[in-house]
């Protein structure tokens, strides 16, 4: 595996895959890898000849100085599990080069409505640093092919609008979220909680899968009371010992309110453990 922390370096080794008409797929992450990342980078190689990881942990998306600061930054174990996973490029950035003018007055690239509600309307400014960096990303790598996980379920959304909007020459490939044994969504947050608090993390799977049943259960569309679902779920986590931010039904289309006819939903949740915010969500299909 190479490494490249310059543009010119990497467009200079994304040149020559591209004269010996290899493609190339694009593993955006900030690092501190995990299962979830490598499920992403095993996609990844399933679908073109060349794979290129990126870790950039992108200051323009965090809302919080504080969270930025805190995030974990594992490069030497990143590069091992890359390198292990047979990906070729590994895309090593620092903020100067990426953006040398700051952040302050860059040219941005905004989603709007999708970047408001739900994580956004928790976290203002963030979805604007993700669809600018994914963009910048996708102009420095140029890749085929470009891998997100189904876990940022909204971030992958906001990704595939931008790429059709922008009419950027990318497919969008979404991966399903890999958990840990007992349901908690794999993320490079859980480092912030101990074993025991993982174990009560879980508590927000759980109330997914609770939902999901309920809705279930109901046959008449016109019955399913989705309010009442999401009310009992948000007191449920708090019982649980989480503090919950979100928990919302939706449909998994464009994350607009569901109406009777909708059939693909998806049920979103964000809340806190501890010093952790943790984000997860799953999909349903109803006949
Ligand atoms: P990061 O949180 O490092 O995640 C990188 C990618 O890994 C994202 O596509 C995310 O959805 C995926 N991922 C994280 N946990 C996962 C899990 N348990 N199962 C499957 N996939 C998982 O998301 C970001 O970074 C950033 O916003 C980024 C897109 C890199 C832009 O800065």
């Amino acid at each position: 595996m190479q490494t490249f922390e310059t543009i010119a370096a990497l467009r200079a080794a994304r040149a020559v895959f591209r004269d010996s008409r290899q493609t190339v797929a694009l593993v955006p992450t900030m690092g501190n890898l995990h299962e979830g990342h490598l499920s992403l980078v095993n996609a990844a190689r399933q679908r073109a000849d060349r794979v290129v990881a990126s870790i950039f942990v992108n200051p323009m998306q965090f809302d919080n100085p504080a969270d930025f600061s805190a995030y974990r930054r594992t490069i030497e174990e990143d590069r091992c599990k890359l390198s292990a996973s047979q990906v070729d490029i590994l895309f090593y950035p620092d903020a100067s080069e990426i953006y040398p003018e700051g952040t302050a007055h860059c040219t941005r690239v905004e989603v709007p409505g999708l970047s408001d509600i739900l994580c956004g309307r928790h976290r203002p400014g963030h979805f604007v640093g993700v669809t600018t960096i994914v963009n910048k990303l996708f102009n420095v790598v140029q890749p085929e092919v470009a891998v997100f996980g189904e876990k940022d379920y909204q971030q992958l959304l906001l990704i595939r609008r931008m790429v059709a909007d922008l009419c950027l020459p990318v497919e969008i490939v979404g991966v399903p979220t890999v958990r840990e044994v007992h349901g908690l969504a794999m993320s490079s947050r859980n480092n912030y909680l101990s074993a025991q608090e993982r174990l009560q993390a879980s508590a927000l799977y759980q109330a997914l899968c609770w939902a999901r049943e309920q809705i279930q259960a109901v046959a008449v569309p016109a019955y399913r009371e989705y309010a009442a679902i999401e009310l009992a779920a948000m007191a449920a986590l708090e019982t649980d010992g989480l503090r919950p931010e979100y928990f919302s039904i939706r449909r998994a289309v464009d994350l607009a309110s569901p109406g009777p006819d909708d059939q693909r939903l998806v049920i979103l949740a964000a809340a806190w453990m501890g010093s952790a915010r943790l984000i997860d969500n799953i999909r349903i299909t109803l006949k």
